[in-house]
């Protein structure tokens, strides 16, 4: 009887395969570079004592509130207890963390201030994962080694389209550090509304923010520069840099009904879709509107967007003052005048000591080679990243599909965009791979600095909506990032994942469930 139950343990074990090997991984999202487990466990509980030096202090601060929040479990900062974790800055680390569970110590030692938070935050999944009934988690022995695969884990969120405001950007902020994602691509300005004050010319922002992408009449919403300092500090403290998106010389309606006087004109689906390339005047105003953001934003970036002026520049081939500057500076077509267009804000940009971020129609205006960064957006046009790359641009790497999650997950998914039939299931998210990508030999793909996932929101006008977009995809996109390809396997990360999704519904998130897609109905999109 008992030989029989030992085989039949066998047989399940091989079929059930990866859970097994599944119970070797630490329930980290995403996973660690390298683990392994030693016996004996560490007791988290009120008693624990956290010690670290004065330059550890708010990475300290953040994970004793966090911890908290998350677990009720109140890590003290007083000495002499018998069980402690104990924080160290050691550069020699070499961009990587050192987290060493062992019984009464815990050791995480980290390259910089941005490693050490990101072992506290491995710190608080594993404290989540093994917690008991009473405020005391009992983690085992983990040895834990990791740091990032891409340098760039970014996430972009458009707020022209609908406004969201500061609560909900704080909430993806925290989740953002919580899976280890470093840059949050603000889309601030589109043509249904511009998003943020701007004190030299404040109509941008009341007549400008009027709108959205349902209600053109909608009162006029924006983030103040206050509200914006509130946010880049709440990042910082999350080791996320924010970048602004100022889009030009397209999408520029909603800055074009604040000072028409400087509009480019448009055409019929998309009418005064421009700023004017022809009037000296437009690049004195967009400098000065950049000068304001530019000191808003401690990253030293300013995406200038650049992306789909064709489908709103018809006015220009007619125009003038186009015509003249076309002549003067014997520019062929009006791509050539994009291109001229970018490149002067792009001077401005730089002047101000910024690099210069753009969307793949720039991957060959004549850009900075060090001081630009070129995101691949369009999968189908796999040359604009050979472009990028051929001409020597750092690329971030955020195709469509699988990386616009305002695409459907399920093929059932009525709501949100699929692009003849295609999608972008959580699967496809997390599996994504640069080494899948058809990159021709010779290309410098050490240019990529890494990836990112763009939540446009024609369709999202809700928190709702972006919840059930984000969530889980967000974990996918930073496993994809983070964890080195040998390591990703899509059902472990799913057995880790399940523990995720109670977490998820504690904050009031409303996910998608990808074992029971009926758990949360889709929210309906209604224009
Ligand atoms: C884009 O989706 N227009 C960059």
């Amino acid at each position: 009887m008992k030989r029989i139950a030992l085989l039949l343990l066998f047989f399940m074990t091989l079929w059930a395969g990866s859970p097994i090997e599944a119970q070797q991984e630490p329930p980290i999202i995403p996973l660690p570079a390298d683990f392994s487990l030693n016996d004996g466990n560490f007791l988290l509980d009120r008693e624990v004592a956290i010690r670290f030096p004065n330059e550890l202090a708010s990475e300290a601060a953040y994970f004793r509130q966090e911890l908290f929040r998350r677990t009720g479990i109140p890590v003290i900062t007083r000495f002499g207890t018998a069980s402690r974790i104990e924080l160290e800055l050691d550069s020699e680390l070499r961009d990587a963390y050192r987290l060493s569970i062992t019984p009464g110590l815990i050791r995480l030692i980290g390259a910089g201030t941005d490693q050490v938070h990101h072992g506290l935050v491995s710190l608080i999944q594993l404290a989540e994962s093994y917690m008991g009934d009473k405020q005391v988690a009992v983690i085992p022995s983990w040895q834990i080694e990791d740091r990032a695969g891409y340098g760039w884990r970014g996430l972009m969120l458009d707020e022209s389209r609908f406004f969201f405001g500061v609560k909900k950007v704080k909430q993806i902020l925290d989740y953002m550090s919580y899976y280890k994602l470093n840059r949050l691509h603000w889309h601030l300005t589109d043509s249904p509304g511009w998003r943020i004050e701007i004190k030299k010319y404040p109509k941008l922002a009341l007549v400008g923010g009027i709108g959205d992408h349902h209600d053109p009449n909608k009162p006029s919403a924006f983030y103040t520069q206050e509200d914006i300092k509130d946010i880049v500090r709440y990042a910082a403290e999350r080791k996320i840099t924010v970048i602004p998106e100022i889009d030009m010389p397209g999408h520029a309606t909603a800055a074009n009904r604040a000072y028409p006087e400087f509009s480019g004109g448009g055409s019929a689906r998309y009418p005064e879709f421009t700023f004017h390339p022809g009037k000296e005047g437009t690049y004195a105003y967009l400098t000065e509107v950049l000068q304001e953001v530019n000191t808003l934003f401690p990253s030293g970036m300013i995406h200038l967007g650049g992306d789909e002026v064709s489908f709103g520049n018809e006015k220009w081939a007619t125009d003038p003052y186009v015509t003249r500057l076309m002549q003067r500076e014997g520019l062929a077509d009006l791509k050539a005048v994009e291109d001229y267009f970018i490149q002067r804000m792009a001077d401005s940009v730089l002047n101000m000591g910024s690099k210069v971020l753009a969307w793949d129609e720039m991957a060959d205006a004549t850009l900075s080679k060090t001081q630009s960064i070129i995101f691949w957006w369009r999968h189908d046009k796999p040359e604009q990243l050979e472009l990028a790359l051929k001409n020597g641009y750092a690329t971030v790497i955020c195709p469509r599909i699988p990386y616009y999650l305002d695409f459907v997950q399920e093929e059932f998914h009525q709501f949100g965009r699929k692009w003849a039939g295609a999608f972008a299931p959580l699967r496809a998210a997390y599996e994504f791979s640069v080494d899948d990508l058809s990159i021709s030999a010779g290309l410098p793909k050490d240019l990529i600095l890494g990836l990112q996932a763009n939540l446009w929101t024609e369709t999202v006008h809700t928190s709702q909506r972006i919840d059930f977009l984000l969530f889980p995809r967000i974990a996918a996109l930073a496993e994809a990032a983070w964890t080195p390809e040998l390591l990703k396997k899509y059902d472990n990360f799913m057995l880790r994942l399940d523990s995720h999704l109670p977490r998820y519904e504690q904050d009031g998130i409303y996910f998608y469930h990808p074992r029971q897609p009926e758990y949360h109905p889709e929210p309906v999109y209604r224009p």
